[in-house]
């Protein structure tokens, strides 16, 4: 059986719509039957007949009202949103009153206090909402949290997430994707905190399975930008871990440099997403080893292989990783039970924690790289 589910946005000339349909169809419990694809009417119509929708909306307030209306056995079951930010919460909102679980992307919000009212609409309404980091979707990373769990206490943590897409003042010309996410009515409170500084800080505490306590945080953004396009943060674990984290779209030549090393007291690991089939680890006197991924490592735990389509040596990546956090939202609503240990999605808990991190990593440069105690936001 598959799960019906409605898109808003994602429609001619977006980005991560296409990649949430892509993940959706590899995770094969998902069927795309509806649709507002565009803030106009006339784009939303081209792209539902391009995408094959026969659902297709002219608003997102139309798709959720009709689909409502139509029988259980036909209306969508979910809504997957990839707008820019400051709809996610509007939408996710209205969607959940309407009967329908949410898969929305990061960051879940233009802010944490709409985090926190999307939060609120949950537990209301009893839906469930899904957040898609992608990162933790890869079956080393998962691996890298296993590993992690038997080490001993957590150390230090090094995560950075450079690309060079936002370099120049130019290259904000004519890129919508740019526009967007420079603008805070659109973006929110983050720039590239927001935009990767979320997935970097959700991957620390997805493998270390502790939460970020407090940060130091200095932003940084080039000339005439208001939102940061720059950031590096210091990090205090629960546990008494150290951490930094950096995150910058100006960094010239990186295009998804997202890169972590975990250091506990039996082992160091290294994860870096441009090669995400490699985890290395070191111990003490020992030589070092290289993990590899595949459905058929026998070393690997056997729900992190029973979450990947080919064996070794056959490279699976983003498209693959995405799907697993499809597949495992999939079939949390399908059988209505959760899966035991970690869920397989980002929470709405990880989501407010990254929330959490965008507020006080502002807070904190603005007033001097002082630090912020998460807990108390
Ligand atoms: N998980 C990831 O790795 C990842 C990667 C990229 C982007 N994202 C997130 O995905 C979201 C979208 O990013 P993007 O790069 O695809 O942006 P984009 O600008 O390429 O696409 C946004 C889409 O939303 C549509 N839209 C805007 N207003 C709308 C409305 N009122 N109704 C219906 N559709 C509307 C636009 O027409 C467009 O199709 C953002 O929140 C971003 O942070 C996540």
């Amino acid at each position: 059986m598959k799960l019906r589910y409605g898109m808003v946005g994602g429609g001619e000339g977006a980005f991560i719509g296409a990649v949430h349909r892509t993940a959706a169809a590899i995770a094969g419990n998902w069927e795309l039957t509806a649709g507002a694809f565009s803030a106009s009417p006339d784009k939303a119509r081209r792209s539902a007949a391009a995408i094959g929708v026969a659902r297709g909306y002219d608003s997102w307030e139309e798709m959720l009202a009709r689909e409502a209306a139509l029988p259980a056995d036909t209306r969508i079951q979910a809504v997957a949103i990839v707008t820019p930010n400051f709809l996610h919460a509007p939408v996710a909102i209205a969607a959940m009153e309407a009967g329908f679980d949410v898969i929305c992307d990061k960051p879940v919000a233009e802010s944490l206090e709409a985090a926190r009212a999307i939060a609120d609409a949950a537990r209301r309404t009893g839906r469930r909402i899904a957040i898609t980091h992608t990162y933790t979707g890869y079956p080393l990373v998962k691996q890298a949290r296993d590993l992690v769990a038997g080490a001993g206490a957590v150390r230090r943590v090094m995560v950075k997430y450079t690309q060079d897409w936002l370099s120049r003042a130019a290259d904000l010309e004519g890129n919508k994707q740019a526009a967007w996410r420079t603008d805070p009515k659109r973006s929110g409170e983050g720039g590239a905190t927001g935009d990767i500084g979320t997935h970097a800080f959700n991957l620390v505490e997805f493998i270390t399975g502790r939460r970020v306590k407090s940060l130091c945080a200095e932003l940084g953004a080039l000339p005439g930008r208001t939102l940061d396009d720059d950031a590096s943060a210091l990090l205090r674990l629960e546990g008494g871990a150290k951490g930094m984290l950096a995150c910058s779209q100006v960094c010239v030549g990186d295009a998804n440099d997202l890169q972590i090393s975990v250091y506990c007291d039996e082992l160091g690991l290294h994860w870096r997403q441009e090669q995400p089939n490699t985890l290395r680890v070191g111990r003490r006197d020992r030589p070092e080893e290289l993990w590899h991924a595949g459905s058929n490592r026998a070393y690997l735990a056997a729900d992190i292989r029973a979450i990947q389509r080919t064996p070794g040596g056959h490279p699976e990546g983003y498209l693959e990783a995405f799907a697993n956090i499809y597949q495992a939202f999939g079939a949390e609503l399908l059988t209505g039970k959760a899966a035991d240990g970690a869920p397989g999605y980002a929470t709405m808990d990880d989501a407010i924690a990254c929330m959490k991190f965008i507020h006080a990593a502002k807070q904190s440069s603005d007033a001097g790289a002082v630090w912020v105690d998460l807990d108390t936001l």
